[in-house]
């Protein structure tokens, strides 16, 4: 079992720390996270998470010590793992981000497109420092990035510092949990053949117990799709049929996009503007001293199991157990049509030396265009975030496969930029590319 550790939270004050703490909370005697340091500029935020945290832990009779603090530095001081759930901005950039890109003839997306390409540029700069922090204030703690965009923030941890980290997203465990459902059988006996970046995946195979029940799984989606036929975030069944394979739902900003675009510019509220009112009813909740449980509103917000696929990750890393999980890290080879150092989400084992990915097949070309393309932007992105270059800026928009033209590239960039320009002092600052 693992010794007693220290867990810091960088981003404590989010409406999602109560998810976390209950995972803590409930595998305590195989996890055994003594210490919880959250930690957020947002002092208020934070008190309020911290007061509902230690409520949470009281009410189980969990040995877990909820400290606070807005100094960085003193979160990170001596953790074994140190988590970001940042969001620069806050959800008043989200909101821009979403509206942005649809004057350009692009969906305005938290992650996907044009708004995932802004709040990375906002977000780069400030994880990088965490990586900082960890390297003077606890060397050899991991760092586990929950922020999104989960993959280009990961991606930039590894080209831009030597502290081991690991993206996760729920996305995967989400689709675990559904097939193992519909399968009737636990989680742990199925395997996913899932390859792909964050948010651009695709499941090719599933395995129970070992044996390939790829087809039946198949069939069933393909059955749920004409249940289901334009319903929300489902696929039509033509288009699984003629892929073969499950993609995640993101894949509709680039396989429905004119429709997905359409949708957003006729719904009353942007998503940025609903989630900021369910963070604000929660945050109503959390203050109530009587509450001592994460609250069923929680649910209405995407990051379904992510406890579950945060917990279970740190516990696979401190316990040594070399178990698979579906994470984002250095491709290391997995991928044979990507380069062997930009970081992809496919199946890895992990243990206490981090991940190491597993070889897969290469990507069939009616797949392989799309990875290789957004996995050429992100480069770019990276690149641009970190060393607040403008061209390279302007090249990622213009390498995405949803901006239409130059002209939507350099329209795009100007005006993001602009909105952005607090939370990008990169390329403002000394006149270096603004
Ligand atoms: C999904 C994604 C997460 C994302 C969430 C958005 O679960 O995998 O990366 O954070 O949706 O949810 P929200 O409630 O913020 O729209």
């Amino acid at each position: 079992m693992a010794r007693d550790l220290k867990v810091s939270v960088i981003g404590g004050g989010s409406t999602y720390t109560p998810e976390l703490v209950e995972g803590f909370i409930e595998n305590q005697p195989e996890l055994p996270v003594r210490q919880l340091a959250l930690m957020d500029i947002d002092e208020a935020r934070l008190e309020i998470l911290a007061a509902l945290a230690r409520r949470m832990v009281q009410a189980a009779g969990a040995d877990i010590a909820i400290e606070t603090t807005t100094d960085q530095k003193k979160a990170i001081d001596g953790s074994d793992f140190v988590v970001s759930q940042i969001r620069v901005g806050g959800m008043a950039a989200r909101i821009l981000d979403e509206a942005i890109p649809p004057r350009f003839g692009v969906v305005g997306q938290e992650t996907t497109g044009p708004g995932g390409f802004a709040k990375a540029l906002r977000t780069i700069p400030v994880t990088l420092r965490i990586a900082q922090d960890i390297q003077s204030s606890a060397p050899g703690a991991f760092l586990l990035n929950f922020t999104n965009p989960a993959g280009l923030i990961t991606e930039a941890l590894s080209r831009y510092s030597p502290v081991q980290s690991i993206g996760l997203c729920n996305l995967p465990i989400g689709m675990e949990m559904r097939l193992s459902q519909r399968l009737g059988v636990d989680r742990s006996r199925l395997r996913l053949d899932w390859v792909g970046l964050n948010h651009l995946n695709w499941t090719r195979r599933v395995f129970l117990d070992g044996e390939d029940v790829w087809d039946r799984v198949f069939a069933g989606e393909v059955q749920e799709a004409r249940r289901a036929e334009g319903d929300g975030w489902g696929f039509p069944p033509d288009l699984l049929e003629a892929l073969g394979m499950i993609p995640c739902g993101y894949l509709n900003y680039y396989y429905n996009h004119d429709r997905m675009l359409a949708k957003q510019k006729a719904a009353p509220h942007s998503r940025g503007e609903e989630v900021r009112k369910i963070e604000d009813q929660l945050m109503e909740m959390y203050r109530n001293p009587e509450l001592r449980e994460k609250p069923k509103l929680l649910e209405k917000r995407g990051g379904a199991y992510y406890s579950k696929a945060a917990v279970s990750l740190i516990s696979a890393i401190a316990n040594d157990k070399d178990e698979v999980h579906i994470v984002n890290t250095r491709n290391r080879g997995a991928i044979p049509d990507l380069p062997d150092d930009v970081v992809v989400e496919v199946p890895s084992r992990i243990g206490r030396a981090g991940a190491r990915t597993l070889k897969t097949d290469p990507l069939p070309p009616e797949i392989r265009g799309l990875v290789q393309a957004v996995k050429a932007y992100e480069e770019l992105t990276v690149v641009a975030g970190a060393e607040g270059d403008r061209r390279r800026a302007l090249q990622a928009l213009q390498a995405h496969p949803l901006v239409p033209s130059f002209d939507a590239a350099q329209g795009l960039l100007d005006e993001l930029l602009a909105a952005h320009r607090a939370h990008l002092p990169q390329f403002f600052a000394g006149g270096s590319g603004g």
